[in-house]
């Protein structure tokens, strides 16, 4: 039985999570995660934000980076905690854009598009402020998320279709006066359809940059995935870092 508490990911999409992201989990995808991130940590710890199975901090944590989790729904945090190693992260039950932890972070992540978990600006800008307040000097703030599919909506609707299977068809259904937009899928378990859809707010990698200015972090770096590829205008994703300026540095928010 879900909990209203554990948002959208609640027991019966937390059962089946790491089966349905298998591809994520793959060491193509996992490896240059967690390199990328273990750079960036560079001996100093790091927050995750949406830690959920542990799928990324689980093989961080397994590379010596001392890792700390913040969830929503503690039926993803159980998938975890029943892990392997799963009690060497520490988690705090909470929604990432207000939860504050115990010290500081040399790195922060955010990723597989949960920013977009976040359903209004106002809450992906207290995200942003609310992880500026836990890095070092210094220290990054790093998001992977999707570049919004516009273009990939026919001229004129607002409706996607994005997988058409025997057992599921699933679209996106966009509101381009609010950047709201919800995931849709219908699926046909033992001959029944059922019907669940998960909201969003898609975000330009340019807003998400504003985003950190309000928080008084800086863009460092941005690519189009965890290798470095270049980021391009037909780049599909990003992996985006802000850094937290060294003390010395004046604060670009008190300065404006
Ligand atoms: C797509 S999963 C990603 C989990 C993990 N980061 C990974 O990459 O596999 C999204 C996770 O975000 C969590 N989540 C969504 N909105 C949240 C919020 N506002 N605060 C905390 N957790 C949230 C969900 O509970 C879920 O565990």
């Amino acid at each position: 039985m879900d909990d209203p508490e554990d948002g959208y990911f609640g027991e019966r999409i937390a059962a089946k999570y790491d089966e349905e992201s298998a591809e994520r989990f793959q060491p193509s995808v996992l490896e240059p995660t967690v390199d990328f991130l273990a750079e960036l940590a560079a001996g100093g710890r790091a927050l995750e934000l949406a830690v959920g199975t542990g799928r990324v901090a689980l093989p961080l944590s397994q590379r010596g980076v001392d890792v700390h989790g913040i969830d929503l729904s503690k039926a993803m945090v159980a998938r975890l905690r029943a892990k392997p190693d799963g009690d060497a992260i520490g988690v705090t039950i909470g929604d990432y854009a207000t939860t504050t932890v115990e010290g500081t972070f040399s790195v922060a992540y955010l990723v597989f598009n949960t920013i977009s978990n976040l359903t209004t600006q106002e809450q992906q800008v207290a995200c942003f402020r609310n992880v500026a307040e836990h890095l070092e000097p210094g220290g990054c703030f790093v998001i992977e998320v999707g570049v919004p599919e516009l273009r990939r909506v026919p001229p004129g609707e607002h409706t996607r279709l994005f997988e058409v299977s025997p057992t599921q068809w699933a679209y996106d259904v966009y509101d381009f006066a609010t950047q709201q937009m919800s995931s849709n899928f219908v699926q046909l378990v033992d001959g029944r359809g059922h019907f669940h859809s998960i909201p969003f707010r898609y975000v330009w990698p340019a807003e998400l940059d504003l985003m950190a200015q309000l928080a008084g972090l800086r863009l460092r770096e941005r690519w189009e995935d965890w290798t470095r590829e270049p980021f391009t205008g037909d780049s599909r994703n990003h992996v985006s870092v802000w850094e937290k300026p060294a003390g010395t540095e004046a604060d670009p928010v008190q300065r404006a």
